[in-house]
């Protein structure tokens, strides 16, 4: 489909970043699939199901939310944007040190699938320090999680840690 793109990730779970990427890519695409990685190699905290209710959450007060839509998704992610004809990947890069592997990620599935691109877009930068890896480790000592989370994946986050 014309205009539009895959923001793809593990969303495990959906943080202020994730939320300022997908605010940016939905100013600039008609439609913007957010595909959640299920049964990756990473374990995750939420099941997929929660991992899309978190995101489903977050966007529903947006005014571009009926220009999300979200998915979950196994196996290869260039067979996902190929079934839905879409032919550019999203991702958000925080750091140069985000940069290896997403230059690794987005050669990998430009060999795989040519007629695939992978457009980089920047978080505001008071966020750019935030991670899903890093939220869950400071749930899990009972950290403020205030700044880095929107209020209702805090709660679940919370809830998981108790
Ligand atoms: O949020 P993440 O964990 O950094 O997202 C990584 C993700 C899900 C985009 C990546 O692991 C992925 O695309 N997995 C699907 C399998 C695949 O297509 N791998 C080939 C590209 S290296």
């Amino acid at each position: 489909m014309k205009n539009s793109a895959i923001y793809p990730g593990s969303f495990d779970p959906l943080t202020n970043g994730h939320l300022d990427i997908l605010e940016r890519a939905a100013k600039m695409f008609e439609k913007v699939y957010v595909t959640v990685a299920v049964n990756n190699k990473k374990t995750a905290v939420f099941s997929g199901d929660e991992r899309v209710s978190l995101i489903e959450e977050a966007i529903q007060d947006k005014e571009w939310k009926n220009k999300i839509e979200i998915e979950q998704f196994t196996g290869l992610l260039i067979d996902y944007a190929r079934k839905k004809k879409v032919n550019i990947l999203l991702r958000g890069v925080r750091q140069i040190s985000d940069f290896e592997y997403e230059f690794r990620m987005a050669l990998t599935n430009r060999r795989l699938a040519p007629e695939i691109d992978t457009l980089f877009l920047m978080p505001d930068e008071q966020l750019t320090f935030i991670s899903a890896t890093i939220v869950k480790e400071v749930a899990a000592w009972g950290g403020d999680l205030s700044s880095f989370v929107p209020k209702h994946v805090a709660k679940a986050l919370r809830k998981k840690y108790a």
